[in-house]
């Protein structure tokens, strides 16, 4: 008998012509997502569910998963399920890591240069047919080449992110809980420096951590105040990484001098004074958008919840814990 799968949010019709292959498929076809509540009444007679980070397993949720054994989301981050939670449970949990290294790092460098060199700024100029005459400081901006850039999280991302800095002769800083291999670090030419001195040297700040407890707000007032009034921050990791209101006040104030700004706190609303506000590039959550990334994620997730289904160890497995040994 085939397992049953529930797909919460509309995917790539690729990956459900992969799982219907293999498992009897309720697909919510839709953008819009399930509440909890539809999502507990659907997930009741199935046994994999493949999921997005709108979806939130929490504990009290995941609690009344019975009969499910593997979680499949499609993102890399999976700060919304609560994944000791799952393992307790014995839910296995998956990820799409490595497809969307690449694509989410050329983002993080598209938002970096579109703040430092006033892109979109730009284009409102002429798009608004303000523009009537070169003037010798119109819309300058942040050299890019030769600066140093700040990065915290060495992980996949964090080193793509290095990879690209060095093709802009940049110095690079990093800090993480811990360091990367010596190896990296010499290919990279990376430095890991104390938070404080990454902020402080830094012109540009990239945050590629996950979010954690340890990590909620890493960025705040104090934080701002140790950059430097010319420096810009990117984030493209996860909105609760940054305080959003104190990122608004130092943009507003010019404690820090831009933003590239992809992920929020409470999305999709965004800080209204970070809309109002002409230094930061704002983003809807896109940095992994490319079509064959997303493609690839949408695959990657429905091959892992067959593989947990079939009972074959998934590729992106988060729970090893959780599995039968
Ligand atoms: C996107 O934010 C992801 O985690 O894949």
């Amino acid at each position: 008998m085939k397992p049953h799968v529930l797909v919460t949010k509309r995917i790539y019709p690729e990956a459900i012509a992969y799982l219907k292959q293999h498992a009897e498929v309720d697909y919510a076809e839709s953008d819009d997502g399930l509440s909890a509540d539809e999502l507990l009444v659907r997930a009741r007679d199935k046994q994999g569910l493949v999921s997005q980070l709108t979806d939130k397993f929490s504990a009290a949720v995941i609690d009344q998963l019975d009969g499910v054994r593997v979680i499949a989301n499609v993102a890399v981050g999976f700060d919304n399920i609560d994944v000791p939670a799952a393992t307790r449970r014995k839910i296995l949990v998956t990820n799409t890591p490595e497809v969307l290294t690449d694509t989410t790092a050329d983002f993080a460098f598209a938002l970096l240069m579109a703040a430092a060199r006033r892109v979109v700024e730009g284009h409102q100029f002429v798009h608004s047919g303000k523009w009537t005459k070169w003037r010798i400081d119109l819309l300058v901006g942040q050299d890019i080449h030769h600066r140093t850039l700040g990065i915290f999280g060495m992980g996949r991302i964090g080193q793509a992110v290095a990879r690209r800095g060095r093709g802009f002769s940049m110095r690079i800083l990093y800090h993480d809980a811990v360091c990367a291999p010596e190896s990296v670090e010499r290919e990279l030419g990376l430095e890991f420096v104390t938070a404080e001195r990454l902020l402080r040297e830094s012109d540009f700040v990239s945050l590629h951590v996950p979010l954690m407890p340890e990590t909620r707000h890493m960025m705040s007032a104090e934080q701002f105040r140790m950059m430097k009034p010319t420096a810009i921050l990117v984030n493209t990791s996860r909105g609760p990484v940054v305080d959003e209101a104190a990122l608004a006040e130092a943009l507003e104030k010019r404690v820090i001098a831009g933003a590239g700004i992809d992920v929020f706190e409470n999305e999709p609303r965004v800080d209204p004074k970070l809309l109002t506000l002409e230094n930061v590039v704002l983003a809807p959550h896109i940095a992994s958008a490319s079509v064959d990334t997303r493609k690839k994620m949408s695959m990657m997730a429905a091959e892992n919840a067959v593989e947990a289904l079939e009972g074959r160890r998934p590729a992106n497995l988060l729970n090893p814990e959780a599995a039968p040994q």
